[in-house]
C-alpha cells in the first residue's frame, strides 16, 4: 500500500502538474482534495500543452483512476467543458469520478466573487472562479453538492431558492441579476453528461487503499496560501495543505506515508497579499522572461523574487513534507549569482519564523544569501551527479533550509526533464 500526498509548498504554480503527471507513472489512483477551478496545472507530453482546472494530473496516463473529492468546489458547467476537451484529445474521461460531496460554483458565485473584490479595502486578486462564495456558502450550510446533479428536480429546486436570496443581493449593490431560468437549462445540461461520474468517492478512494492500490492526493495552491496558515486574508479558501488531503476525501491520516512537496527554486506569487523576497528589479523580469511566469488560469503575470527559506521552510514543517520535488532549477542557468532569503528583518530585528501578521511580512526585509550561478543549461541533464556542483551546492542549501530530503529535480516543462536523487 503507498498513499502519498503532492502538495505545493509556496503561493501556487510550483509545477505540481507535471509533478503529478511524472509521478503517476507507478500509481493506481489520482485524488484532487481541495481547492477548484482557480488552480491552472500544466502538463507538458512531447510538444504538447495541457493545463487542467479541476481534472486530476493523472488523466494522461491510460488506467489511472482520477477521482475529485468532497473537499474540492466543482464548477459543473466548466467541469463539463474540460472533459470534453480532454475527450476531444483522446483521453478517456470514464476514468474520471466526482465525489457526491463535493460542493458546486455557480455563476452566482462568480458574480459574488467579483462584487467582494471590487467592494474590498483591498483586494485579494482572486481568480475571479467563485471560490471564495462557494466554500462559504458550504458552511453557511447553504451549498449545492454533486449529489443533486443527479436529480434535475431537487437541483431546479435549490438552484432557484439561491439564486433569488443572490439576486436580491445584487439588486442591492447593482450587479446584474441572474437569468435564472437561463442559467439553470445551462447547469442541467452539462448535470446530464456529469451525472453518471458522480459517485461517492469516500468508498472508491478508501476500498482502493484497502486493497492495496498506489493512490496518489494532488494538492492545488500551495501552503502560504492555506486558509487557516498562509497570508490571511491574502490567501484562498481552502486547506491547501497535506491534512487537507484527509478532510478533503474522507481518508484518515495513518494511512498517507510520503508528504511530496513541490517546490520552485525561486518564488513567484499571483494576485496580491506580501511577498517578502519579491524582486522588482532586472534579476525579478528575467525570472519571469525565462520561467515564462503567467497565470495558467487567468493569464496574469506572475511577481517573481528570490527563493524564500523561512517562508518555504514554514510550508514544508505545516505540510509534514518529507520529501522534495525541486522544480524550475534551469531557469536560473543564466545568472551570475542567486540568492536565498533566509530571514527576515522586521523592525530591526532578525528572524527565521514566518510571522502571522500581514503587517509583519510588508515591513519584512529579506536576509539575503549569495551564492555563485551555474553558467550553463541544465535542460539536458538527466541524473543529479551531471549536475554542475554549484547547481547542487545550491539545491542542497535549500534542502537543509527547509529541512527535508531531495527526492525528485525537475530542470524543464517536459515529463523526461526529471531525475530521481
Ligand atoms: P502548478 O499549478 O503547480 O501545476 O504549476 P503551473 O502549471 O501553474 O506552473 C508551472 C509552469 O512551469 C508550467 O508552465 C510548467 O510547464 C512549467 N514547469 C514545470 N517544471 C518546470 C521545470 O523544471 N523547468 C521549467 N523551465 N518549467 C517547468
Ligand atoms: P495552482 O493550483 C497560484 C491565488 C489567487 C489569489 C488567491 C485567492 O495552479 O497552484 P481564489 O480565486 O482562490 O479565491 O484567489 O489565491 N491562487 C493561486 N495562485 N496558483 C494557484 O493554483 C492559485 N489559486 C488561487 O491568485 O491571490
Ligand atoms: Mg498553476
Amino acid at each position: 500500500m503507498a498513499v502519498d500526498v503532492l502538495v505545493g509548498t509556496q503561493w501556487g504554480d510550483e509545477g505540481k502538474g507535471k509533478l503529478i503527471d511524472v509521478l503517476t507513472k507507478d500509481v493506481d489512483m489520482v485524488v484532487r482534495f481541495q481547492g477548484g477551478n482557480n488552480a491552472g496545472h500544466t502538463v507538458e507530453i512531447g510538444d504538447k500543452r495541457y493545463v487542467l482546472h479541476l481534472i486530476p494530473s493523472g488523466i494522461f496516463r491510460a488506467g489511472v483512476k482520477c477521482v475529485i473529492g468532497n473537499g474540492v468546489v466543482v464548477d459543473p458547467i466548466a467541469l463539463d467543458e474540460e472533459m470534453q476537451n480532454v475527450k476531444t484529445q483522446g483521453f478517456d474521461i470514464s476514468q474520471i469520478e466526482l465525489s457526491d460531496r463535493a460542493h458546486l460554483i455557480f455563476e452566482y458565485h462568480k458574480r459574488a466573487d467579483s462584487l467582494n473584490e471590487k467592494g474590498a479595502k483591498r483586494k485579494i486578486g482572486t481568480t475571479g472562479r467563485g471560490i471564495g462564495p462557494a466554500y462559504t456558502d458550504k458552511m453557511r450550510r447553504t451549498g449545492i453538492r454533486a449529489i443533486d446533479l443527479t436529480n434535475a428536480e431537487r437541483l431546479a429546486e435549490q438552484f432557484r431558492s439561491e439564486c433569488a436570496r443572490y439576486n436580491k443581493i445584487f439588486a442591492e449593490y447593482g450587479v446584474e441579476e441572474i437569468d435564472v431560468e437561463a442559467q439553470l437549462a445551462k447547469v442541467l445540461d452539462a448535470a446530464k453528461r456529469l451525472a453518471p461520474h458522480v459517485a461517492n468517492s469516500t468508498y472508491t478512494v478508501n476500498k482502493a487503499i484497502r486493497a492495496n492500490k498506489t493512490v496518489l492526493f494532488e494538492g492545488a495552491q500551495g501552503g502560504l496560501l492555506d486558509i487557516d496558515h498562509g497570508t490571511y486574508p491574502f490567501v484562498t479558501s481552502s486547506n491547501t495543505i497535506s491534512g487537507g488531503a484527509c478532510t478533503g476525501s474522507g481518508v484518515a491520516p495513518q494511512h498517507i506515508r510520503n508528504v511530496w512537496g513541490v517546490l520552485k527554486t525561486y518564488t513567484t506569487r499571483v494576485g496580491e497579499g506580501p511577498f517578502p523576497s519579491e524582486l522588482f528589479d532586472a534579476d525579478g523580469e528575467e525570472l519571469r522572461r525565462v520561467g515564462n511566469e503567467f497565470g495558467a488560469t487567468t493569464g496574469r503575470p506572475r511577481r517573481c523574487g528570490w527563493f524564500d527559506a523561512v517562508a518555504s521552510h514554514y510550508s514544508c514543517m505545516i505540510n509534514g513534507v518529507n520529501l522534495l520535488a525541486m522544480t524550475k532549477l534551469d531557469v536560473m542557468d543564466g545568472f551570475d549569482k542567486v540568492a536565498i532569503c533566509v530571514g527576515y528583518e522586521i523592525d530591526g530585528k532578525v528572524t527565521d519564523e514566518f510571522p502571522a501578521a500581514v503587517s509583519d511580512l510588508e515591513k519584512a526585509k529579506p536576509v539575503l544569501e549569495w551564492h555563485d550561478g551555474w553558467k550553463c543549461s541544465l535542460s539536458e541533464v538527466r541524473s543529479y551527479d551531471e549536475l554542475p556542483e554549484n547547481a547542487k551546492r545550491y539545491l542542497e542549501r535549500v534542502a537543509e533550509l527547509v529541512d527535508a530530503k531531495i527526492g525528485i529535480v525537475s530542470v524543464g516543462p517536459r515529463r523526461d526533464q526529471t531525475f530521481e536523487v
